[in-house]
C-alpha cells in the first residue's frame, strides 16, 4: 500500500514532471541530431540548462527561502539556512547525448547536511522513485524493498568508471576486477542516480563510485536507506556528500561488498 505523499514531495514530483516534458520534446531532437556533422553536444547543454531553469522556478516558487545546490548554476544560499534542493537536471547527459535511453532527474531535499527526501524520475520509463524518511521508498505507487540475494555469486553490481588518468582509475580497475570475480555480473548504466534507485529497486544488489558529486546521490542514498538497504562510503565512513564515494547495497551483500572493495587496494 503506498503511503502518504508528503507536501515536499508533492513538490518535487510536480517540478520533475513539468522539466521532463521539454527533456522528452529534447531527446526526441538529440536522436535525429546523431547524424548531423556538427552532433548535439550545444544542444545538449542547453536542453540541460533549460531543465535546470524549471526545476529551479518551479522548487522555488513552492518554497521560496530554500537554498539550492544545482549542478549547473552551483550553490544558491537561501534564508532558510536549514533546508537545501540538490538538483541534477540531467543525470546521464552521456547517454542523452548518445541517444541512449537512460537517464533521469534527480531531486533530493537535504536538510542540516543530510537527505530527507528525494526524487528521482525517469522520464521515457515513466519511473518515478521516490523516498522520505522514516515513510519508506515507492516507484509511482508500489513500494520497493532492496533484493533478498544473499550470495555475491549471484548478485548484478553497478559501477561508474572514472576516466582514465583520473585519480582513483588505477585503484578502481582493481576493485572493477575483484567484483567481476567474486559476481555474477557488472554493469555501467551511466547514470548514478539511477544505479541507486535500481538497488532501491532491487533490480542490482549493489552500486559503487568514487568521485561522484552531491547532485549524483542525495535523492539515491535516501532511496536506497528506506528501501532497506545501506549506503556509505568505501571505506565505511559516511561523508558522501563531501568525499563522493559511495557504497550502497542490500542489507546482506554491504559488508563483503565493502570488504572486497578494500581487499588490496
Ligand atoms: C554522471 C553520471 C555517471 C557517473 C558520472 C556522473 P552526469 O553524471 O551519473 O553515471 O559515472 O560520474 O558525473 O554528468 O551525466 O550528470
Ligand atoms: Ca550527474
Ligand atoms: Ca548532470
Amino acid at each position: 500500500m503506498i503511503g502518504a505523499r508528503s507536501a515536499s514531495i508533492n513538490v518535487m514530483t510536480a517540478a520533475a514532471r513539468k522539466a521532463a516534458r521539454g527533456l522528452l520534446r529534447d531527446f526526441g531532437e538529440v536522436e535525429q541530431l546523431q547524424v548531423s556533422k556538427k552532433g548535439p553536444g550545444d544542444f545538449v547543454s542547453a536542453a540541460d540548462t533549460r531543465v535546470e531553469k524549471v526545476l529551479r522556478q518551479e522548487l522555488s516558487k513552492a518554497r521560496p527561502d530554500y537554498g539550492f545546490l544545482l549542478e549547473e548554476s552551483g550553490e544558491i544560499p537561501g534564508n532558510d539556512r536549514h533546508n537545501c534542493w540538490v538538483v541534477d537536471p540531467l543525470d546521464g547527459t552521456t547517454n542523452f547525448l548518445h541517444g541512449i535511453p537512460h537517464f533521469a532527474i534527480s531531486i533530493a531535499l537535504v536538510r542540516d547536511g543530510e537527505p530527507i527526501s528525494g526524487v528521482i524520475y525517469q522520464p521515457l520509463t515513466d519511473e518515478l522513485f521516490w523516498a522520505e524518511k522514516g515513510h519508506g521508498a515507492f516507484v509511482n505507487d508500489r513500494r520497493l524493498r532492496v533484493s533478498a540475494r544473499n550470495k555475491l555469486e549471484e548478485s548484478v553490481i553497478a559501477t561508474g568508471i572514472p576516466h582514465q588518468g583520473r585519480p582513483g582509475h588505477d585503484r578502481f580497475i582493481k576493485q572493477l576486477s575483484s567484483v567481476m570475480t567474486a559476481t555474477a555480473g557488472v554493469r555501467r548504466f551511466g547514470a548514478a542516480s539511477l544505479d541507486l534507485a535500481y538497488v532501491a529497486a532491487g533490480r542490482c544488489e549493489g552500486f559503487w563510485e568514487i568521485g561522484l558529486k552531491p547532485w549524483d546521490i542525495a535523492a539515491g542514498i535516501i532511496l536506497v536507506r528506506e528501501a532497506g538497504g545501506y549506503v556509505s562510503e568505501i571505506d565505511g565512513g559516511h561523508d558522501m556528500l563531501t568525499s563522493g564515494h559511495i557504497l550502497a547495497a542490500n542489507d546482506r551483500l554491504h559488508l563483503p561488498l565493502g570488504m572486497l572493495l578494500r581487499q588490496g587496494v
